[in-house]
């Protein structure tokens, strides 16, 4: 059983069908996309339990019992309207992942992760546009549009760390 956007949905699957197709193929949420499918450019990031995967590197049943959100549950959200207004897209393809993977992070750095840019690993850092940009590099953009995405990042992380679930340890 899938839990996708908070609705439980039975679904009779192969053991090698990856969650992206799952999502996309018998659930028909075709917001999360296929871009590389192998793991390099983002495009298929959702939100299990509140934190980021890749969904073509993810098993269906591997979130079996677990919490989903795919972009379709994630709306409507500050930072959809901050990416309109930021300029943060042109063609939109890597959106969802972008917004997916954005609330992720977001959620990561309230809980304390460091990453490889952070000068002092002993305390969370402010998240700045450097920060940003470094955790943010998985989501690829072909469409050039970094700026105005981490400009929308910037506007609502304040938002989107309020909103941020409690994380879990990641399973063993
Ligand atoms: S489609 Fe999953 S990372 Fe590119
Ligand atoms: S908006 Fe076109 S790939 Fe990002």
């Amino acid at each position: 059983m899938l839990v996708v956007n908070d609705a439980p949905t039975t679904l009779d699957l192969e053991p090698r069908v990856s969650l992206l197709d799952a999502l996309r193929e018998h659930l028909h949420l075709t917001g999360t996309k296929k871009g590389c499918n192998q793991g390099a450019c983002g495009a298929c990031t959702v939100l299990v339990d509140g934190r980021r995967v890749l969904a073509c590197l993810t098993l269906a049943m591997q979130v079996e019992g677990r919490e989903v959100t795919t972009i379709e549950g994630v709306g409507p959200h500050p930072l959809q309207a901050a990416f309109v207004r930021r300029d943060g897209l042109q063609c939109g393809y890597c959106t969802p992942g972008q917004i997916c993977s954005a609330i992720g992070m977001v959620a990561e750095h309230r809980h304390g992760a460091a990453s490889v840019v952070t000068d002092d690993v002993t305390t969370t850092p402010d998240l700045t546009p450097e920060e940003i940009r470094e955790r943010m590099s998985g989501n690829l953009c072909r469409c050039g549009a970094y700026n105005g995405i981490v400009e929308a990042i910037v506007d609502t992380a304040p938002a989107m760390a309020e909103m941020a679930p409690a994380l879990t340890p990641v399973p063993a």
